[in-house]
């Protein structure tokens, strides 16, 4: 059940050239592949709500010394990972379920020169690939609405964090009213949808070993988001050539209403989380 899971979520996810397309958006926006910084690529690779300023919103709540080691789980386009390691000089770690993200963050790693300290795998977050203790920090940047089995995560996030170390979310949540349209950004169905209440996600961090230090709901900042994005990709010349519709193709438009709709419905929310591991 899980295995079948992912590969619906990664089919969902997965652009066939995605690399060369960006490339080519990048070059078009009049920007020079020799000399890509981080922010020349933000456009495209902060695969959430409210890009790069929502990143240093939520990490900047972290608070950590430079030199840590965090894992970014979800990492998708690397955009938060490079942001860690240019911004603020911390090591960074992606783990991503979708190969062609992985790739394509690895490539546009090396175009901004951050190797050495940004790395990349695929694999799945309910099975990371690393000993106990193995990471200072973790977050997850609109990842879990995917994840059906929240226990397990947060349980494998817990064990790779070391004790007193910090884990940050930023995710979608669900609402206190019921409902939901799809398709949205991370699915199209329900099949690959699992929304947890801001209540919900606390008692599951505090199973899992987290203290939660910090809340935030996010609600008024996302309609605000979907609001300018839909008139951004109904604006009479089209969208930039860079932007989030490479990566949600033909249904950008639809999945941004949907999200109006379930915002002002109170069907669902935009929350950020931080909390503490538990010695
Ligand atoms: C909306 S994107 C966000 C990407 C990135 N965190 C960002 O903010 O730019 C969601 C990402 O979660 C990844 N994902 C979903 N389920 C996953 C799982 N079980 N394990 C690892 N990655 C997963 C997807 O492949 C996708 O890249």
């Amino acid at each position: 059940m899980v295995q079948e899971r992912e590969t619906a979520v990664v089919d969902h996810y997965n652009v066939n050239s995605l690399g060369e397309r960006i490339l080519d958006a990048l070059q078009r926006s009049g920007l020079e592949l020799d000399t890509l910084t981080p922010i020349d690529l933000a456009p495209v690779d902060e695969f959430h709500m409210g890009g790069r300023a929502a990143t240093a919103h939520v990490i900047g709540m972290m608070d950590l010394p430079v030199g840590a080691h965090v894992l970014d789980v979800g990492s998708g386009l690397g955009g938060v990972a490079r942001y860690l390691a240019a911004e603020c000089g911390y090591l960074a770690t992606g783990i991503d379920l979708t190969p062609e993200f992985v790739r394509v963050a690895q490539m546009l790693t090396e175009r901004t020169g951050l190797t050495d300290h940004v790395d990349f795998r695929a694999g799945s977050a309910l099975d990371l690939p690393w000993p106990m203790a193995s990471f200072d920090a973790a977050v997850t940047f609109h990842v879990a609405m995917n994840i059906a089995d929240r226990p397990r995560l947060y349980a494998e996030v817990a064990r790779v964090v070391r004790p007193g170390g910090v884990f940050a979310i930023y995710d979608v949540m669900k609402g206190p009213n019921e409902g939901m349209l799809f398709p949205v950004s991370w699915a199209e169905t329900a099949e690959t949808s699992f929304l947890a209440t801001p209540a919900a996600m606390g008692k599951l961090l505090d199973e899992a070993g987290f203290e939660v230090t910090h809340e935030e709901d996010r609600r008024e900042f996302a309609l605000e988001h979907h609001r300018t994005r839909l008139a951004t990709i109904s604006a009479a010349d089209g969208p930039p050539p860079l932007g989030i519709h490479l990566l949600q193709g033909e249904t950008a438009g639809i999945k941004s209403r949907n999200m109006i709709k379930m915002l002002e419905a109170d069907q669902i929310t935009l929350g950020v989380i931080i909390a503490r591991r538990q010695d």
